[in-house]
């Protein structure tokens, strides 16, 4: 058995299907791009039947990356299949990733088919799936409650019309740890041609044991672990990529394998995840939360400067977090900022593109005695983002906020080139911001979400905001960062109103939800 743990990232799939984290092609290239350099193996980038921005979406992910597989997810119907196919066509590797559910309810409640259809319509769609690609990855949804003979009858069959991979999903989450694991070996023992695939597993966490549960697979012999940044996914969401690839290798005395993955890229992508989304990540969360190595106690402190290991299973550094280190500041010249961004593998492309970036470090240096790292790519993210996204920018304003009095906006944004402004009264200085960017905009769209986080310690932290727009049916965020939070949250709300704008994805279908086969 191979001690090669694959790990196949569903962040943008089943991470994107929960409600208001949708992200954008060019997110999800930035998001692919992180996913490579921390050599994730399959990058799950999307559902190309959803629509066609979901398609192309999947294709620009395939043309752009060359180290990782990856996959695209399609129903068991020729036109999912089809579209899968042409999403994944451009990638060095690609995957497609067919499913049809075996359990009872959902065969004759969702389906309405009976178990010997499901049966053949699992071998033709991983049959079809086959003339596109070598690759083929099957799933019988709601594996964790289907009836074992049955279940034994359709991985057979899906393995005989050529499936690489045989995902087994906990679609709802229902298993616990001792008999997910169970049901792993008694597959691998009684399924005759189980050695012709890889086994892998797909948890979900309704009961909080997603993880625990993948792991029980693992020790069982599955060797793909499908997961996502952050535990994003469909309700209480999937199983977190970086608990699993952390227990696996914190743990080699109990794991019979590992992953390939550079952990140093963990936090990166975390954060990367969590801006894009605007789904934060709790502070006491495993190996990414801003406490995971955060020690309070006195005695855990001590400890931890006699030894570290007194307290710590890991190493925080070997997961990307970075030492807040004072990287530059308001005397640092253009090549330090150059050189120090190569560090973290950005690359300008032009002259121009630098000395823009420059002029930002700088501004931002006048306001902040010292630059972190986080504060670099936030400057980063804001300029790839502006980029995209330029009808709407905010080209100025001033907020009166006194004790007593009711503050006042006034806001002045460039509409296509043309400057407009505005003024209003709001309960408070955010939502005087946003009342006077809408009263320019003429926008009609609900806000969803408004988070404020800090990107590194002290008062003059940069903050972090997340807004999350929704007007007919759509939903956008955005992300602005500034040492002045009410600046900040009027970039992030700008930028929510700019990707409505360009965001063409309305009606988009849903995997799991669509009834029609
Ligand atoms: O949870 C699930 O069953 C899925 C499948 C599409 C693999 O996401
Ligand atoms: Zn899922």
């Amino acid at each position: 058995m191979s001690d090669q743990l694959i790990i196949f990232d569903t962040t943008m799939r089943d991470g994107e299907q929960s409600p208001g984290a949708s992200m954008t092609r060019d997110e999800k290239i930035r998001i692919a791009r992180v996913l490579e350099k921390m050599r994730v193996d399959v990058i799950e980038a999307g559902f190309p039947a959803a629509s066609k921005g979901d398609h192309d979406a999947v294709r620009a992910v395939a043309k752009t990356i060359e180290d990782s597989t990856v996959c695209g997810l399609a129903r068991a119907v020729r036109s999912d299949i089809d579209r899968a196919a042409s999403a994944i066509e451009p990638a060095e590797s690609g995957r497609i990733h067919t499913f049809l559910a075996t359990s009872p309810i959902h065969m004759k409640e969702k389906l309405r088919m009976t178990p010997d259809e499901v049966l053949k319509q699992a071998r033709w769609a991983v049959r079809y799936a086959r003339q596109f690609t070598d690759n083929v990855e099957f799933s019988p949804e709601d594996a964790g409650r289907s009836e074992f003979d049955f279940l034994c009858r359709v991985v057979e069959a899906a393995v005989d019309a050529g499936a690489t991979t045989v995902n087994i999903p906990d679609t709802v989450g229902y298993n616990v740890p001792e008999q997910f694991g169970n049901l792993i070996r008694r597959l691998r023992d009684n399924v005759p041609n189980s050695d012709k695939a890889v086994f892998s597993v797909h948890c979900h966490n309704d009961l909080g044991l997603a993880v625990a549960n993948s792991l029980a697979a693992v020790l069982q012999g599955a060797r793909q672990v499908e997961s996502t940044i952050n535990g994003l996914g469909e309700r209480a969401g999937n199983a977190s990529l970086e608990e699993i690839v952390m227990a696996v290798r914190t743990r080699r005395d109990v794991f019979p394998c590992d992953t390939r993955l550079d952990a140093t890229q963990i936090v990166p992508a975390s954060r990367l995840v969590a801006g894009i989304t605007g789904f934060q990540v709790q502070p006491n969360k495993a190996v990414v939360g801003a406490n995971a190595f955060a020690h309070e106690s006195g005695i855990h402190q001590d400890g931890v400067i006699k030894s570290r290991e007194t307290y710590e299973i890991m190493r925080a550094e070997d997961v990307g977090w970075s030492t807040n280190r004072m990287v530059l500041g308001k005397h640092s010249g253009r090549n330090a900022f150059k050189s120090r961004l190569r560090e973290l593998e950005v690359e300008f492309a032009s002259e121009e593109e630098l000395n823009s970036a420059f002029a930002r470090f700088k501004d931002l240096a006048d306001k902040k005695h010292e630059i972190f790292d986080e504060d670099l790519q936030a400057l980063i993210t804001e300029r790839e983002i502006e980029q995209v996204y330029e009808r709407i920018k905010l080209a100025g304003m001033q907020v009166c906020s006194r004790t007593g009095e009711t503050p006042v906006a006034n806001v002045t944004l460039s509409m296509d080139g043309v400057e407009q402004s505005a003024q209003s009264p709001g309960d408070g200085a955010v939502d005087a911001t946003f009342k006077a960017i809408d009263k320019i905009v003429e926008n009609d769209a609900e806000l969803k979400l408004f988070s404020v986080s800090a990107i590194t310690g002290g008062t003059d932290a940069q903050g972090e905001v997340t807004v999350r727009l929704e007007k007919g049916g759509r939903v956008c965020n955005g992300l602005g960062a500034d040492t002045d939070i009410v600046i900040a949250s009027a970039k992030a709300y700008v930028m929510a109103l700019n990707k409505l704008t360009v965001e063409t994805r309305t009606h988009r279908g849903h995997p799991q939800r669509s009834q029609a086969i």
